[in-house]
């Protein structure tokens, strides 16, 4: 039968500090994070999962893995270490290029998602290890990464982003949430704090089988082509922390959550089954400039949105957070039950003090202005189908992952990217290091679009094929939660979005305290999992 919905409680994971207190100074620490094959319970009624888990110990190891806490300005250290068995606990594709062991054992890599750190720690795809660091991939160089914490506060997350294993690796369980916190810029906000009233929520939708484990299809949509690579995994269950559709008693105040979608291709399109608003402070790892109210956030893969929701103003006793994205997101099914749910919020009956506010500023930071670019660059995305019109791979720029790298901007300098969508599918770019501002998106007219595509396709050449006679449909506003600095965006299809990147902080003038310009670079990617395994990733090199 199907499973009972609001029947576990919401966890709050164990929380890690990434930094030493010794009489209220605060020193540099070095932690030791293991990623252990242990079973992990998603509902009351489902037998226990096997999982691959982030623990300081196989017993402590938590589906997510427990929330790192990091204090600006203190250098965190973390020893990643692979306890994994020789073999995985769902199905992988060889022929997707996948990161492979000759001597066995499932390759990893962490990556802070969010994070700006040196590039030898910032998680490279071909920097992967097996268990014990046995074996490790062509870019690995070192054990323990360095997460200087230099960075504006926010939040980030960390997840597995091994070569063309990150969608498996990522589902087995290996994400996990990372505060960073800076003290005296973020207490006169004055806004919940305190790990009640402050809570990372983790969302990402699975399927299981009878015996709990996690099902994922085994057959690929082209299967002569890539015997297991589906473009997308769904699931009908959505997970909160990991618990399926849990739910929360919460008093009637504020309280943060910082939202994360950790889910391979899903999108969510977040609301209140009660009306209740969202007062968003912040997206993906920064704050916005002033508080934002709205009734619908859409998050796709790996966006963040940190929000507050005040439930003195609930009128009801109860209320359900839900969803209403299609999936594939825009073009695919709509929700059904199962999946328009994600969790619920159960009130006291009692009125609560609340001394926490809704500020009427937050954090202003670096204005981003497109008259200070140095230069643009045009980005397409592509993906190539098959005689029966199923997909088979995704390229970027037309190129594979392994192409030399083209994207070679100054450190220090902001650039325009013109992101040409091609495809169907709304792909939701990452860039690692930098961080962005969305101008706005326009649609590309429908008259002369195959001619385009055509000469995209032969040329990518956006310039010689005459980007600028296409680009002038329909203008979609970027939508005001979503103007401040970001490092996710949806790239709707059929648009080319303006983005405004930066490659230096948003919140000093002052340079980076590490070389961004060391082996082996950085990435840039879209985040639905299955297709950043399947070629829709490319190098990004900083240099002086
Ligand atoms: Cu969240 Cu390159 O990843
Ligand atoms: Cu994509």
């Amino acid at each position: 039968g199907k499973l009972k919905m609001f029947v576990d409680d919401l966890p709050d994971m164990p929380r890690l500090h990434g930094f030493n207190s010794f009489h209220g100074i605060l020193k540099p620490t070095s932690l030791q994070i293991g990623m252990f094959s242990t079973k992990w319970k998603f509902h009351r009624d489902l037998p226990a999962t096997q999982v691959f888990a982030y623990g300081t110990s196989r017993s402590k190891a938590t589906v997510p893995g427990p929330t790192i806490e990091a204090v600006y300005g203190v250098d965190t250290y973390i020893t990643w270490r692979n306890h994994l068995p020789s073999s995985h606990i769902l199905p992988w594709d060889p022929t997707i290029s996948p990161a492979t062991a000759k001597h066995g054992g499932i390759p990893t890599v962490v990556h802070l998602h969010g994070g700006i750190h040196e590039p030898a720690s910032d998680g490279n795809a071909d920097a992967w290890f097996t268990a014990g660091f046995k074996e490790t991939g062509p870019k690995w160089t070192k054990t323990t990464l360095h997460y200087e914490n230099m960075q504006q506060p926010g939040n980030m997350w960390y997840h597995d982003h091994a070569m063309g294993l990150t969608r498996i690796n990522n589902l087995a369980g290996m994400v996990g949430a990372y505060v960073l916190r800076h003290h005296a810029v973020e207490s006169p906000l004055r806004l919940p704090t305190g790990d009640e009233f402050d809570r990372p929520l983790i969302i990402f939708d699975r399927s299981f089988r009878k015996d709990g484990s996690i099902y994922m299809n085994a057959t690929g949509n082209n299967p002569s082509i890539h015997p297991q690579w589906q473009p997308e995994y769904f699931g009908d269950v959505i997970i909160v922390n990991g618990k399926a559709w849990p739910r929360l008693n919460v008093r009637r105040r504020k309280y943060r959550f910082r939202i994360i979608n950790a889910s391979n291709a899903r999108f969510f399109k977040f609301f209140f089954s009660n009306g209740l608003d969202f007062v968003v402070v912040g997206s993906d790892s920064a704050y916005l400039s002033k508080p934002v109210v709205t009734k619908w956030i859409l998050l796709s893969p790996s966006e963040i949105a940190d929000v507050i929701v005040d439930f003195s103003k609930s009128p009801s006793r109860t209320v359900v957070l839900a969803n209403d994205a299609p999936y594939p997101y825009p073009g695919g099914d709509p929700v059904n039950k199962e999946n328009s749910m994600v969790m619920k919020f159960i009130l006291k009956t009692e009125p609560e003090d609340d001394t926490s506010i809704i500020p009427k500023k937050l954090i202003d930071y670096a204005a981003g202005d497109v008259s200070n670019a140095v230069l643009t660059r045009y980005i397409s995305m592509y993906e190539y189908v098959s005689s029966s019109d199923e997909p088979t791979h995704l390229f970027v720029n037309g190129l594979p992952y392994d192409a030399p790298v083209t994207e070679t901007p100054k450190i220090g300098t902001t650039e325009v990217w013109e992101v040409i969508n091609l495809t169907e599918d709304n792909h939701p770019l990452h860039i690692h290091l930098g961080l962005f501002k969305v101008v706005e998106q326009t649609e590309l007219l429908a008259a002369g679009l195959e001619e385009f595509k055509e000469c995209m396709t032969k040329h990518n050449d956006a310039v010689k094929c005459k980007i600028s006679k296409y680009a002038r449909g329909r203008k979609t506003a970027v939508t005001a939660h979503e103007r401040g600095w970001k490092n996710v965006f949806k790239m709707m299809p059929g648009h080319v979005t303006r983005i405004l990147v930066r490659f230096s902080y948003i919140h000093t003038n002052a340079s980076y305290p590490f070389d961004a310009t060391q082996e082996p670079g950085y990435i840039y990617h879209c985040h639905i999992l299955d297709h950043e395994d399947n070629m829709m990733m490319r190098p990004l090199k900083v240099i002086n």
